[in-house]
C-alpha cells in the first residue's frame, strides 16, 4: 500500500477522494480536520483549545496537531499505508514528519480554481445523524431527507471560508515547493466529476 499526503486548498476534494479510496482500496484515511472535529465534539482538552481556531478558519497551533497526527500514524493499522488528508499544512508540520521518520511516497496536490472552491464549500452540508457529506449544488441527499437534518460546518460560512483560503495561501502553499524539491509532488486536476478526479489520482499513485 502507498503512503500519501493529500495537499490542496479547502474544498479541493481531499476528503471526498480519500473516502473513495477507503471504500475502493481499503486505504486508511487520517483526516486532521475530522480528528480535530471529533475532539471538539467530545470536549477533550485538545478540542477545547482547537474549537475557536477552527470556527474562525485559522490553523490550530502546530504542536497540538503534530502530536495528534503522529500518535495516530503510529497506530498498527497505518503500518502498510495511509492517506494524510489535510496534514501537513505548514512547513513546521512537514518538518515534524521528517523528524519523526514518517516517510511518504507521494504528495498529491489538488488543483482547483478559487471560484469553484467557494461554490463547493458554500454548498456542503453534513447529515446530522449519519455524518454523510452532501452538496446542495452537486451531490443532493436522497429524497425524503429532512432539511433540518442537514447542517453546515461553522467554518463553511463565508467569513471563515475567506480566512481559510488566505491561510492556505500563506501557510500551506509553501509546501508545494517543499515537496516538489523532494521529487514527491504530483499535481492533479481536481476539477470535474469526482469519479473523474479519482481516476486521475489513481493514475498519479502509480
Ligand atoms: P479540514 O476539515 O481539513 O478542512 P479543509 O482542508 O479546509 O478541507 P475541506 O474538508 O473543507 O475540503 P476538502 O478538500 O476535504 O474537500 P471535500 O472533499 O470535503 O480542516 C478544518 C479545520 O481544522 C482547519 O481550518 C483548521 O482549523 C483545522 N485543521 C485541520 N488540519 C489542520 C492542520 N494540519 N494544522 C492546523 N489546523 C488544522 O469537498 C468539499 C465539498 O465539495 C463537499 O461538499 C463535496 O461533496 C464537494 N466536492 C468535492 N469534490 C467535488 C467534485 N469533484 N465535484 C463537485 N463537488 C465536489
Amino acid at each position: 500500500m502507498t503512503k500519501l499526503i493529500f495537499l490542496g486548498p479547502p474544498g479541493a476534494g481531499k476528503g471526498t477522494i480519500s473516502q473513495r479510496l477507503v471504500k475502493r482500496q481499503g486505504m486508511v484515511q487520517i483526516s486532521a480536520g475530522d480528528l480535530l472535529r471529533e475532539a471538539v465534539k467530545k470536549q477533550t482538552p485538545l478540542g477545547m483549545k482547537a474549537k475557536a481556531y477552527m470556527e474562525k478558519g485559522e490553523l490550530v497551533p502546530d504542536q497540538l496537531v503534530i502530536d495528534l497526527m503522529v500518535e495516530r500514524i503510529r497506530q498498527p493499522d497505518c503500518k502498510q499505508g495511509f492517506i494524510l488528508d489535510g496534514f501537513p499544512r505548514t512547513l513546521a508540520q512537514a518538518e515534524a514528519l521528517k523528524k519523526n521518520r514518517i516517510e511518504v511516497d507521494k504528495v498529491v496536490n489538488f488543483l482547483v480554481a478559487e471560484d469553484i472552491l467557494i461554490r463547493r464549500l458554500s454548498g456542503r452540508r453534513m447529515h446530522r445523524i449519519t455524518g454523510e457529506i452532501f452538496n446542495i449544488h452537486t451531490l443532493l441527499p436522497p429524497p425524503g431527507t429532512k432539511e433540518a437534518d442537514l447542517i453546515q460546518r461553522p467554518d463553511d460560512k463565508p467569513e471563515a471560508v475567506k480566512k481559510r483560503l488566505e491561510v492556505y495561501k500563506t501557510d500551506t502553499m509553501p509546501l508545494i515547493d517543499f515537496y516538489n524539491q523532494e521529487g514527491r509532488l504530483v499535481n492533479v486536476d481536481g476539477e470535474g466529476d469526482s469519479e473523474v478526479v479519482l481516476g486521475r489520482v489513481l493514475k498519479a499513485m502509480q
